[in-house]
């Protein structure tokens, strides 16, 4: 049954590009919008406030760590997961395969789910389609992911259709075992790899089962920006017009640019965050390493355009020796920097969408990028 609270309201378009806003039970997200990544109940570095600060409207947290460590059924026992981490907002947890795939060795998959060893200390777990929706429910997740597997790439076409049926049957199952609740949602996820007719068959047999969005996964897997958008083509074509479209684990800055421009609504990355941490910056002008030896005398703010704290109230000088001295401060800031940097990107693509000016958005965006760092 889907639940009429959860609502995707399309408010506009340009081009394929379109404007909207997702109704939940824990608040409305703005879109195109990107969703910071939480995955260990924390946005690393950042207090929830200081995220919701940045812009960001909804945050993503991961099955897969939840479960080992503390555990869904504690999550669950202490009031879920928006009262445990102390954001209140929309929360979408991704489903687990895909962080058992990357993560964990010594995993078992079959036709029923996936028997792995965890990260952290070797003991043996199970994921199935009804143990990561259960698991979800218990997190509390505004928007639970079905579980799926991401297709490797590349794959053979036979390899790919095998793997992507595994994964709309997993999604029926996914469909049947997830609780309806007013003002939440699920996703189902399409996958095919890059094969045009397999990610028209797995948009369609999704859309059959009927779930509240459908996720765009299996890209940015090392296939390249060329035939990602190529597949992002075929499948936003294909798919539900009055539903939010998510494109799992995307991606930079250019990437979130094209996807929007085909017609996707929602995107999360560990970019901004993990690559904060390291020292690399996104500005208006492409990369900056923090980390690199000439900013050492640089009285300067970062980026001279951008609204957030590292920018008003620091030196690229200082934000420069907290990075090379190791400061948790540093981390802070960066991540900061990042996240205002992509949240004031999406506003941006809004505005443009709303006015009806993308093409004219692109372009500028395009050229500010390579004009490079000054
Ligand atoms: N994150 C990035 N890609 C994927 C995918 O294909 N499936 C899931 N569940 N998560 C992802
Ligand atoms: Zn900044």
């Amino acid at each position: 049954m889907t639940d009429p609270a959860f609502r995707f309201e399309l408010l506009g378009h340009d081009g394929a590009a379109r404007l909207g806003r997702v109704h939940t039970a824990h608040g409305v997200v703005d879109t195109p919008t990107f969703m910071p990544v939480g995955t260990a109940a924390t946005v690393k570095a950042m207090k929830p406030e200081d995220v919701a600060a940045t812009g960001a409207q909804i945050v993503l947290g991961n099955t897969y760590h939840l479960m080992l460590r503390p555990g869904a059924e504690r999550v669950g026992r202490l009031g879920g997961l928006h009262r445990f981490m102390n954001w209140p907002g929309p929360i979408l947890t991704d489903s687990g395969g895909f962080q058992v795939m990357s993560l964990s060795k010594l995993r078992r998959m079959d036709k029923d789910g996936v028997t792995f060893r965890s990260h952290l200390d070797g003991s043996e777990h199970r994921l199935t389609p009804e143990r990561s929706t259960e698991i979800q429910h218990l997190l509390d997740a505004t928007i639970t992911m079905a579980f799926d597997e991401c297709t490797p790439f590349p794959s053979e076409p036979e390899v790919a259709a095998s793997s992507m049926r595994l994964s709309m049957a997993w999604a029926k199952r996914s469909r049947d075992a997830f609780v309806a609740r007013q003002g939440y949602g699920q996703f189902g996820i399409v996958q095919g790899s890059v094969y045009p007719d397999l990610r028209a068959e797995s948009a369609a047999a999704l859309a059959a089962i009927g779930f509240e969005g459908y996720a765009i996964g299996g890209l940015a897997v090392g296939e390249g920006q060329e035939r990602m958008f190529a597949a992002l083509d075929v499948t936003t074509q294909v798919l539900p017009e009055d539903r939010p479209r998510y494109l799992m684990g995307v991606g930079k800055p250019s990437d979130l640019v094209g996807s929007v421009r085909r017609g996707v609504d929602m995107f999360d990355c560990v970019l901004p965050t993990r690559s904060g941490r390291t020292g690399q910056a996104f500005t208006r002008r492409g990369t900056v390493n923090m980390r690199n030896a000439r900013h050492q005398d640089d009285g300067r703010p970062l980026d001279e355009a951008c609204r957030c704290p590292a920018c008003r109230q620091y030196s690229r000088a200082y934000l420069h020796h907290l990075m090379r001295s190791e400061e948790v401060l540093g981390l802070m800031l960066l991540t900061t920097h990042n996240l205002t940097y992509y949240q004031d990107l999406m506003a941006g693509l809004r505005g443009a969408i709303a006015a009806g000016t993308l093409d004219a958005f692109t372009a500028a965006f395009e050229a500010e990028q390579a004009q490079g760092d000054i």
